[in-house]
């Protein structure tokens, strides 16, 4: 089969890699992909957000089968466009994409259909939703851009004074653009954290390995939000209890809803979960594969991805096979020093000897013949063990075998896994 998968970072790098492994794979074209992707698929400049390109390209090249795996392309319809080129995709249509496009329609989602999460209110004008601010109790106050906002569009205020200065900035600032003019003021939930990632076909869903992001950009979860600075998995908050209750409580209410409203989800659905004291809430939806979580998660996989992929597509989720080893991993990020900020770019990136882990590249570009930096988070290198603690250290020696001038990685990625485990 002719592959084609939308998206240019590490995510990306390992989709590909993992539908590589597909006996049925022939050719993989990434588009627009990056010079580490380069080195085991065709990359090839057309814009992930430049929707009629992709459509065209696909048609073009009679691509059989399409992954389209960031979320704006998602939300801007990429699967509807290819879909109407004949090209089958794995991802949700811009219909159903909206769960992460939009938190408004996400929370109402919720609250209808009684899935658990934070409680919230959601504004269109600036005056009420600070007159709102004023009747919550002095503390943290979380404010949130309605739509997508690169990751950015949270706000964890730590009183009303900071809260209404988010808004002012989000609604009448212009801060996140046409995202922010509408927000979600939602109620302060704590507990530790934990990512699902699921496949699904509309129906049926079939949860993944669970993971936990490393969000912070410094150890000891302090410094600013990234997309992403390490990931373990499996989390090891997400009992197998937790896991029945997640399935009966959140999982199957929501892709039950999505149906209901006429919105089927196919595809992976994210759900970003936090532990809280009355049980596990929903924090956040995403429409797609997390990045990094997919780069600890898909290793693990050991059914064809391709296969399972497709059965989401064609509705036949349930007759498939998901298999994933009773192993853990730990990706680590280097990112270039001063991500999520302003950072240096153009270093190259070497690799001392045989890795025994598997390297992702994120940000990189080929400039004759050798892999220079191009973005903020470089790459992930993601290592495979019987026991998380020995992911952990494996994942930091072999790590310690990629190297760029100018780079910056967490020391911690796991403690705190660990820390839990040990109890
Ligand atoms: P999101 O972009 O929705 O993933 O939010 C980014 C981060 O903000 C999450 O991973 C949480 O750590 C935090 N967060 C979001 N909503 C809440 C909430 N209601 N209470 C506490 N923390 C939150
Ligand atoms: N790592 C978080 C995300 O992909 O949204």
């Amino acid at each position: 089969m002719k592959l084609l998968v939308v998206g240019s970072g590490g995510r990306e790098h390992a989709i590909v890699r993992a539908l590589g492994r597909s006996a049925e794979a022939d050719e993989i074209f990434v588009l627009p992909g990056n010079g580490g992707i380069a080195a085991e698929a065709k990359c090839v400049p057309v814009g992930a957000k430049d929707i009629a390109g992709i459509a065209a390209f696909a048609k073009e090249q009679g691509i059989d089968y399409a992954v389209v795996a960031p979320d704006d392309p998602l939300v801007l319809g990429a699967v509807d466009a290819l879909e109407e080129a004949g090209v089958p995709c794995f991802g949700p249509r811009a219909n159903a994409a909206i769960i992460e496009g939009s938190k408004a329609f996400a929370k109402d989602l919720m609250q209808r259909y009684g899935i658990p999460t934070a409680k919230y209110a959601t504004f269109e004008d600036a005056g009420e939703a600070e007159s709102y601010i004023d009747t919550l109790p002095e503390g943290n106050v979380v404010v949130k851009a309605d739509g997508l906002a690169l990751g950015k569009g949270v706000i964890i205020a730590g009183s009303r004074a900071e809260a209404k200065s988010a808004v002012r900035e989000m609604m009448l600032d212009g801060k996140f653009g046409a995202s922010g003019r509408r927000v979600v003021i939602e109620e302060f939930l704590t507990g530790p954290e934990v990512s699902v990632l699921s496949f699904t076909d509309g129906e049926t869903v079939v949860p993944m390995v669970s993971s936990m992001d490393h969000k912070r950009a410094h150890d000891g979860d302090t410094g600013l939000n990234t997309g992403g600075m390490g990931v373990v998995a499996p989390n090891p908050y997400y009992t197998d209890e937790v896991a029945a209750e997640c399935m009966e409580k959140i999982f199957l209410p929501t892709v039950r809803a999505m149906k209901k409203e006429g919105r089927t989800f196919k595809g992976c659905l994210y759900f970003g979960l936090m532990m809280t004291p009355d049980g596990p809430k929903v924090i956040e939806y995403n429409c797609r594969f997390g990045d990094p979580e997919t780069q600890a998660v898909l290793p693990l996989l050991e059914s064809d991805l391709l296969t399972v992929m497709r059965a989401c597509t064609e509705g036949r989720l349930a007759d498939v096979e998901v298999k994933f080893a009773k192993k853990c991993s730990c990706c680590l990020v280097k990112a270039s020093a001063g991500y999520p900020e302003k950072y240096a770019t153009g270093s190259e990136i070497k690799v001392e000897g045989e890795l025994d882990a598997e390297l992702y590249i994120a940000g990189a570009k080929l400039e004759e013949g050798r892999l220079v930096t191009s973005g903020g988070r470089v790459l992930g290198v993601t290592a495979v063990a019987d026991t998380l603690e020995e992911a952990v250290a494996k994942a930091y020696r072999e790590a310690d075998k990629v190297h760029f001038d100018g780079e910056f990685f967490r020391k911690d990625i796991g403690a705190r896994a660990l820390a839990a485990k040990r109890g």
